[in-house]
């Protein structure tokens, strides 16, 4: 094949500070991978904007296109999982961290690496989710295997206009949860019942600042996307043999707490990891997305921008200014 070119956003370091713009590159210059893919659409999450910002703990090395996301069509294939013409997504594993992302029309990954898209679900619909509609699923089954049901009372979403938030009360709703939302944001209020919210919780009241090792328990359970002391207050405010998914470290990656909400309580801390996910449950989650836990809000409170406006997209995000999804459209 012909060493085709295609454009990428290219995140280069320049003197301490980080700058991306759309540039030329080969396919040559890919990573190795048994699978070429054109993408048609990537997404921004937080990790991307990370990524784009020089935060070393997701990205070594630069010059780097970031993208933890990439649903596109198979061009080129050196495996028997996957031929040309297949559209598939890949979100997790290394991609968009240290391998070339989808943040540019072309990526070269392991066939160990795509998920086939499932019936039901265009290329644009499974970025729409992306890693964050993903990482919702995976918080939202932990607690259903965990034994929390919908009688059992409210579950408590942190982070709730954000990707990962907004996906996780969208899918609780249409499940039949009861839900409540804690934002920062008091203006999306009205976004936030619509997504199914019973309750929304302004930010400030769902930091405690007593101290106490307890605080009356309101919650069969709750899905923290943000971590820090939002996430220390869920575990207090959780009820007896209730359960804390925690996915995320926004407002902080330290966790203060006691042994008391878990030997007084029973409450259970669970990790949630979308990047190692193996690959069978991967594909499960993919299919219930495509269906029976597709939102009734599903692409509501999503913008769809090119890659000319991923500088400013990625400045919003880092400052928690950003509602839902942003769905970047590569074609
Ligand atoms: N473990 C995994 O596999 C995995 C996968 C995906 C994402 N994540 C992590 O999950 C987190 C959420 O990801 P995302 O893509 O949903 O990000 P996002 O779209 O940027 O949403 C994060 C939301 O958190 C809230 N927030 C922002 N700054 C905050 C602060 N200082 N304190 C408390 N809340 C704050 C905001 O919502 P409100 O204004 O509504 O409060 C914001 O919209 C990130 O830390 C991300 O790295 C982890």
């Amino acid at each position: 094949m012909e060493d085709k070119e295609f454009t990428a956003f290219v995140v280069r370091e320049n003197n301490g500070a980080w700058e991306g713009t759309r540039e030329a590159r080969k396919i040559s210059e890919l990573p190795p991978g048994q699978v070429l893919i054109r993408v048609s659409y990537s997404s921004v999450n937080y990790k991307d904007a990370l990524s784009a910002s020089g935060n070393r703990g997701v990205t070594r090395h630069y010059p780097h296109t970031p993208g933890i996301d990439a649903a596109g069509i198979v061009e080129e294939s050196g495996s028997d999982r996957f031929h040309a013409g297949d559209e598939v997504i890949v979100t997790g594993y290394d991609l968009g961290m240290n391998t070339d992302g989808g943040w540019g029309q072309y990526i070269r990954v392991p066939d160990s690496w795509p998920v086939r898209r499932p019936a039901g679900m265009t290329l644009r619909d499974a970025m729409i989710y992306g890693t964050a509609g993903f990482t919702a699923a995976l918080s939202v089954r932990k607690l259903i295997r965990y034994g929390i049901q919908p009688e059992d009372g409210q579950i408590l979403v942190t982070g709730a206009t954000g990707g990962v938030g907004s996906l996780a009360l969208s899918i609780l709703h249409k499940l039949g949860y009861h839900t409540a939302a804690v934002t920062g944001k008091g203006a999306a209020r009205d976004m936030l019942k619509h997504l199914g919210a019973e309750e929304v919780v302004l930010r400030e009241d769902a930091v405690d600042e007593t101290g106490k090792a307890l605080l009356t328990p309101l919650w069969a359970a709750a899905v923290d996307t943000v971590g820090g002391a939002v996430l220390e207050t869920a575990l207090k405010t959780v009820r007896y043999g209730g359960c804390v998914t925690a996915c995320g470290n926004v407002a902080g990656y330290r966790l203060e707490t006691t042994v008391y909400p878990f030997i007084l309580r029973g409450i259970s801390l669970l990790g949630i990891d979308s990047v190692q996910c193996p690959m069978d449950e991967r594909e499960e989650l993919w299919q219930l997305l495509a269906g029976p836990w597709r939102p009734y809000t599903f692409a509501e409170n999503t913008e769809e921008i090119t890659p000319e406006t991923l500088p400013e997209n990625i400045d919003r995000i880092l400052h928690g200014k950003v509602t839902g999804r942003i769905l970047v459209c590569m074609e």
